[in-house]
């Protein structure tokens, strides 16, 4: 079986058993911010298992791509990948463990094409070590004693990070036959989960009988059910199909293997040492291309960083493969990677373009710095044979300035038996980085956390797009401690209403504010979150007292409001413009709409022209003046994406969603929909919940006021809309002003009286250089005629008023052309340090050395330096010496020609 068939007999096998088949999630999970990556099957499914939203249906099967930063290091053996695709089955409180033990046996071994057709007598399992059902079902469906092992907690309970649902499992192991160098093998016995891994049990499966809630203490609580969680590594079951050694062997990994081969004349399979570079290009290649394709670009911080050191990883070992070259490669692994998989992931071969250029860019720059890089390792491992140690500070030079991620530099070290001090490095980098470790990002609150739990019940329905005033109940509210009934005046409280007008920050789009009134008091509030699916909590301050079930109105902040979506409304025009000037390869990738001022950050490689950013403004503008309706509407996930919808990054599947379109004839306004649906030109249409206005022209203003690189491949523009780009304007026109008074010129003559006074500069500039050359040349003068004779020989050592080194460097070729034979040794205060320069004729080689003179010089001064024979030159950190030194000068000059 190849991988497709692979996938499509797994998602059938469940989907004829009652399972929903959903579309695989981004490798950016969806809000949840305890997670880097979508590191399983089961992350999309999270709220669902904790009872914290409503499943689109209770039993689902997916294919989901997954990314594990704990697993790179492994990269290369036979079966660990960074990014991977896992097959699942899940159970939201529907069946449990014995449907899930009796069907992973049917599909693993049922013949094909409904089954995978693996041999029973091949197939062990591991169990937790209590678990006795568990035993008793596989006992059941003919597993004998002897292949069913138990093992700890450590082995066999499964833990969705810290804080999560989690449980015990049992693991499915397909026995690939004893190994000679496996002791255990020899002895007979060999088994599941021993240390060091021979290689003879793949794991294919996991079950993961989902019971418990893991808090942050540790204390583990019952969930609202018991769900399975089931997840089959994908290139795992082609290795056991297709009777391979390893992944790169199967026909997920050896096509972008030969792709390698093809590139670097090599041949796979002939060398331990290229065959490791060539697996750890490919893998690294295909997680990068998914990576980016699914909107994370590379960075120094969190998942741009692992994104960063993977590809840099990749890099070092294609120059291992092929040596230094001018032609960029990984861009041409990555074809090969779309080619192989966009029939599956269709958004690869969208975002392709994109990706390639971005592997290619990312690529050149780090080639240039890996060589001098790689020389200043390499002198380090010369240096430091001793310790055999590479401190804190060097790591942190090499990542700093090299842009080595300081794994690389473990992993090149550690081949010559060097170690890092991997400590220091993190101190250096907490130094330099005080933006916070992109861990504080991730921490949550777990009280707070216990508290959404308990009021996720509260399902708020959201009224604020039509209203911004709205009659309703307190459903809930959470105060210091917790959950409470009630809160008095100047608590600071999160109170859920049963409907709400306010909007929730999402999408880029801030939280309302404003003021929810009461019979006995009210709540004015500052900010407006989603706690978790349906659940809208109010932030603010009590004034009076309220309680639960108090009657309320809630008060949107209007003429907020109306700012925000003015901005949110422009972001749309302004995405779709982009899209139209630069190319389809923009796309957003982060957005910030507040009532001030709207941030926008899209993918594009080069910096945008000003004629292009022009257009752009223009362009949004037009659309404004052409007052468009904007309208939305709910419509299945698909529906959208097939009427040309724009789904963002990390955008979670869920089966309806709203869309908001910028259209001409409005699609309202036409009686049959249909009909308007397909006459309408959409300037713009894309998947939002944010709020927006009725029509374009509310919008007033565009105007973008910068536009710069956050990163790399991404851009990000901010710009501002209605009064406070009036307001932007009227500043930039009174700054223009001002300039233009000082310049004594009208705005229209700015550019002209600035070209002439740069010329007037420059005229004196010459001049003042002229004038300067004339000084030095008479000081050259008197400096001749004060020359001391010492056995034949001139020596000169003055303090000289150059005004930089250059002036001092022409005045000693001066003085050597007339001399002769000479020793000059000049000294001069340049900005308030001082300077000395030293030069001695070639007839005096052996008897004077300027570099060494002037080193013992320079150092009364304060300062080092040297340089050759016959000239060198230093500088000094105390002024007040300079007399001191050229007199020491003098001395070791005269001593030194025999005087
Ligand atoms: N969540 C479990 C795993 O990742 C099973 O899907 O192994």
């Amino acid at each position: 079986m190849n991988v497709d068939q692979i996938r499509e007999t797994f998602t059938r096998f469940y989907a004829e058993r009652g399972h929903t088949r959903i579309p695989s999630a981004s490798l950016v999970p969806h809000g949840d911010p305890t997670l880097l990556f979508t590191s399983a099957g089961m992350v999309p499914f999270k709220p669902y298992f904790t009872g914290l939203a409503e499943p689109p249906a209770l039993r689902m099967v997916t294919v989901q791509k997954c990314f594990r930063t704990t697993d790179i290091d492994e990269v290369g053996d036979y079966s660990h990948l960074t990014m991977f695709e896992m097959l699942g089955n899940f159970s939201i409180g529907d069946y449990f463990k014995e449907d899930a033990i009796k069907w992973a046996w049917e599909l693993l071994t049922g013949d094909p094409p409904n089954g995978f057709g693996l041999p029973k007598e091949k197939l062990w399992v591991s169990i937790f070590e209590t678990d006795d059902e568990a035993h008793d079902m596989w006992r059941g469906v003919g597993l004998p004693e002897d292949r069913i092992h138990r093992y700890p907690e450590e082995n066999n309970y499964w833990f969705s990070g810290d804080v999560g649902p989690c449980g015990p499992n049992s693991e499915i192991f397909v026995n690939r036959g004893s190994r000679d160098t496996c002791e255990y093998c020899r002895a007979g016995t060999c088994k599941p989960n021993l240390e060091p891994d021979c290689g003879r049990f793949l794991e294919v499966w996991n079950l993961v009988f989902m019971t418990l809630f893991q808090a942050e203490d540790g204390t583990r609580t019952p969930l609202p059910h018991n769900n399975i969680d089931t997840g089959s590594g994908l290139e795992r079951v082609a290795v056991a199909l297709q009777g391979k050694d390893t992944v790169y062997d199967t026909d997920v990994l050896r096509p972008i293997i030969a792709r390698i081969e093809e590139m670097s004349d090599k041949t796979y399979g002939q060398d331990k040492a290229t065959d490791m570079a060539m697996r750890i290009i490919a893998e690294h290649s295909r997680a990068a291309t998914f990576l980016i394709t699914d909107g994370v670009l590379p960075s120094n911080e969190g998942r741009g960083y692992v994104l960063r050191r993977i590809l840099r990883r990749a890099v070092y070992f294609l120059t291992q493969l092929r040596g230094p070259s001018d032609e960029t490669l990984l861009d041409q692994v990555a074809e090969a990677v779309i080619e192989k998989m966009q029939h599956a992931y269709p958004d690869l071969e969208d975002r392709g373009d994109f990706v390639k250029r971005l592997l290619s860019a990312e690529e050149s720059k780090f080639r240039e710095t890996l060589e001098r890089g790689r020389a200043h390792l390499d002198s380090i491992l010369a240096t430091a044979t001793e310790s055999k140690k590479i401190d804190g500070h060097q790591a942190f030079t090499l990542y700093d300035t090299f842009g080595y991620p300081v794994e690389l530099t473990i992993e090149i070290a550690g081949r010559s038996g060097f170690e890092v001090d991997l400590e220091g490095f993190e101190r250096e980098m907490s130094a330099q980085r005080e933006r916070g470790r992109a861990a504080a990002k991730f921490e949550i609150d777990a009280d707070r956390t216990a508290a959404y739990g308990q009021l996720a019940h509260i399902k708020t329905r959201f009224v604020g797009y039509d209203a911004t005033e709205h009659r309703t109940t307190i459903a809930g509210i959470i105060g210091a401690s917790g959950v409470a009934d009630s809160a008095a005046d100047g608590d600071e409280v999160e109170v859920v209403l049963l409907e709400t007008p306010f909007y929730p920050e999402g999408g880029g789009q801030v939280g309302d504010t404003g003021v929810i009134v009461g019979p006995n008091g009210r709540v004015i509030v500052g900010d407006t979150q989603s706690a978790s699916e349906g659940l809208i909590v109010h932030r603010g301050r009590v004034g009076g007292r309220i309680a639960v079930n108090d009657d309320m109105t809630a008060h949107v902040d209007i003429d907020r409001r109306r700012a925000s979506q003015r901005n949110h409304t422009a972001t749309h025009l302004l995405h779709a413009a982009l899209r139209q000037v630069l190319g389809d390869h923009v796309r957003q990738a982060g957005s910030l709409v507040g009532p001030d001022r709207l941030r926008f950050d899209f993918t594009h490689i080069e910096s945008t022209k000003p004629e292009e950013l022009a257009a752009v403004q223009r362009l949004v503008n037009e659309k404004i003046r052409a007052d468009i309706d904007v309208h939305w509407e709910q419509q299945s996930y698909d529906d959208a994406l097939a009427g040309g919808a724009m789904a963002l990054f990390g955008e979670k599947y869920t089966r309806e969603v709203r869309v908001v379109g910028i259209c001409e004839p409005a699609p309202a306004a036409m009686t049959d929909d249909q009909h308007a649906e397909a006459h309408a030109t959409c300037f713009s249409k894309e998947l939002c919940g944010g709020t927006h206005c009725g029509r374009t022209g509310e919008i007033g203003t565009f105007v973008i006021a910068s536009e710069s690189s956050v990163g790399s491949g991404l851009r990000r523009i901010e710009a501002m809309t209605g009064a406070l780009a009036d307001a932007y304007v009227l500043e930039q026109q009174s700054t223009v002003a001002r300039i233009a008074k000082k310049l004594t010129a009208t705005p229209a003559e700015i550019e002209a009286r600035i070209d002439t006074l740069q010329s007037e500069l420059d005229i004196e500039r010459k001049r003042v250089q002229q004038l300067e050359r004339a000084a030095g040349r008479s000081e050259v003068d008197t400096l001749m005629s004060n020359a001391e004779r010492v056995d034949g020989t001139s020596l000169v050592v003055a303090r000289v008023p150059a005004a930089n080194v250059d002036a001092m460097r022409e005045m000693s070729d001066l003085l050597r052309d007339k001399l002769g034979s000479a020793v000059i040794v000049l000294g001069a205060v340049v900005g308030d340090r001082p300077n000395f320069l030293a030069v001695v004729t070639p007839d005096l080689a052996g008897r004077v050395h300027a570099g060494n003179l002037i080193k013992q010089v320079a150092a009364i001064a304060g300062g080092g330096g040297g340089g050759r024979p016959e000239m060198a030159q230093a500088g000094g950190k105390d002024a007040s010496k300079l007399d001191e030194a050229l007199a020491t000068a003098k001395r070791i000059a005269t001593e030194a020609l025999g005087g």
